[in-house]
C-alpha cells in the first residue's frame, strides 16, 4: 500500500473523485472543492493523499485531505487540518487510519508545522492516536463540533547558544559542515565566522547569541546576533540561513522572532537591530520587510565586517 499525492499525480484525480463519490457521497462535494483546489494552486495546501494498493496494485483505498483552513465558527489562524480521513471499508481493524493519520502528521511536520487540527464529532477515537481534544465549535453550517490538535513529526527544535552556553563539539562540527544553500566558497567563510564567534575570549563581542533550528538532529536553520561593543543598542543581525530543501516553512520567521525576543526581554527597549540585505535578495527582503526592518537605503558600518557593494543596511527599532 501506498500514500499517493494528487498534486504530484495528478492523472489520478477523476477516479479519487469517483471512488470518494461512491464510498463516502456526504462529504463529496467538499472533496472535489478541495481536490480541484490542490490542482489550481501553486501553494502547498490544500492537498489530497490516496492510499494505492490491492491486488491489481492500483486500487484507491482511502484517502485524506490536509486543508489551511476548515468552516468552523470563532475560527482563529490554525492550520493545517486533517479532513475527510477515509479507509476502505474491507480493510477497516488493520490500521490504515492511523497510517494515514501518521502520514498527514509527518506530511504537516515537512511543511514547517509543529501541529495539526482534526474538526471531529467521532468519540474516543481520534484520542488513540494522540489527538487532544481542544474545544467545541460550531461549523459555518451549524452543526456542533469537537475540535482535536496533535503534534506533528518531525518538528523543527530551536537552540539558542551564547558566550555562557556554549555548543558541544558534535553542534560545532554540524555547524562547520553546513552548507545552509550558500556557495562552498561563502560556506568556508561563514565557517571561520563560527569559529570566531564560538571563541568568545578572542571575539570583540561581548555579547551574541546564535539560534539553530534542527529537525531531529539535522541543522537545517541558523542565525546569529551580536551586539555592537561601542554601542549597546545596536544588534546586527547576520549569517542568516535556511537549508534550500526547508525554505517556506517558516523557519527564518520562527528563528528571527526568537531572537528579537530574547532582545526584547533582556534590554531597555531602545535597541534597534540591522540586517545586511543584497538588493537582489527578494526572499530576505520579503521576510525582514514582514517584521518591520525598513531599508536605510545606505550601509552602515558595524565594527569591521566587510560587506558586499550591493547591500544595504535594513533596521528594525524594538
Ligand atoms: C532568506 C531565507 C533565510 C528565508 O528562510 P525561510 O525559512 O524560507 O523563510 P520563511 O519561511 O520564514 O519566510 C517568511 C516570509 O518571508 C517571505 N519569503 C521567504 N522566502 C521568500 C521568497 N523566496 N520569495 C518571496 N518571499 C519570501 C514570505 O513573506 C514568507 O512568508 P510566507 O511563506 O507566509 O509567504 C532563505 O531563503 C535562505 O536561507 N536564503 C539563502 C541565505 C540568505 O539569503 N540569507 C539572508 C541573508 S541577508
Amino acid at each position: 500500500m501506498k500514500v499517493v499525492s494528487i498534486r504530484k499525480n495528478p492523472q489520478w484525480a477523476e477516479t479519487a473523485k469517483a471512488y470518494c463519490e461512491e464510498k463516502w457521497s456526504d462529504v463529496y462535494g467538499a472533496f472535489e472543492d478541495t481536490l480541484n483546489q490542490c490542482l489550481q494552486k501553486e501553494n502547498r495546501l490544500p492537498e489530497t493523499w490516496i492510499m494505492v494498493g490491492g491486488m491489481q496494485e492500483d486500487e484507491i483505498k482511502g484517502f485524506y485531505q490536509l486543508c489551511d483552513a476548515e468552516p468552523v465558527e470563532n475560527e482563529t489562524k490554525r492550520s493545517p487540518w486533517l479532513t475527510t480521513l477515509f479507509v476502505e471499508p474491507d480493510l477497516r481493524g488493520w490500521h490504515y487510519g492511523e497510517l494515514l493519520m501518521n502520514h498527514a502528521r509527518y506530511e504537516a511536520g515537512k511543511l514547517g508545522f509543529d501541529k495539526m487540527y482534526l474538526a471531529t464529532d467521532h468519540i474516543g477515537f481520534y484520542e488513540k492516536y494522540g489527538f487532544r481534544e481542544i474545544g467545541l465549535e460550531r461549523f459555518a453550517w451549524g452543526r456542533p463540533t469537537k475540535i482535536y490538535e496533535t503534534d506533528t513529526f518531525g518538528k523543527v527544535q530551536l537552540a539558542v547558544y551564547d558566550e555562557k552556553n556554549l555548543p558541544g563539539d558534535e553542534t560545532y562540527l554540524k555547524v562547520a559542515a553546513y552548507k545552509g544553500g550558500y556557495t562552498p566558497g561563502e560556506n568556508g567563510a561563514m565557517a571561520l565566522h563560527f569559529e570566531k564567534y564560538f571563541a568568545p575570549p578572542d571575539c570583540f563581542a561581548k555579547k551574541w547569541f546564535t539560534i539553530l533550528a534542527f529537525r531531529g538532529d539535522e541543522l537545517i536553520g541558523r542565525i546569529n546576533f551580536i551586539r555592537s561593543s561601542t554601542d549597546v543598542r545596536h544588534w546586527y543581525l547576520g549569517d542568516l540561513s535556511v537549508k534550500s530543501t526547508e525554505r517556506r516553512k517558516r523557519i527564518a520567521s520562527r528563528m528571527l522572532q526568537r531572537g528579537i525576543d530574547r532582545i526584547r526581554q533582556n534590554g531597555n527597549g531602545d535597541e534597534y537591530i540591522c540586517a545586511y540585505i543584497e538588493e537582489d535578495n527578494t526572499a530576505s527582503i520579503c521576510l525582514h520587510t514582514k517584521f518591520g526592518f525598513a531599508d536605510t537605503g545606505k550601509c552602515q558600518p558595524f565594527e569591521d565586517f566587510v560587506f558586499g557593494e550591493n547591500e544595504t543596511t535594513y533596521r528594525m527599532n524594538l
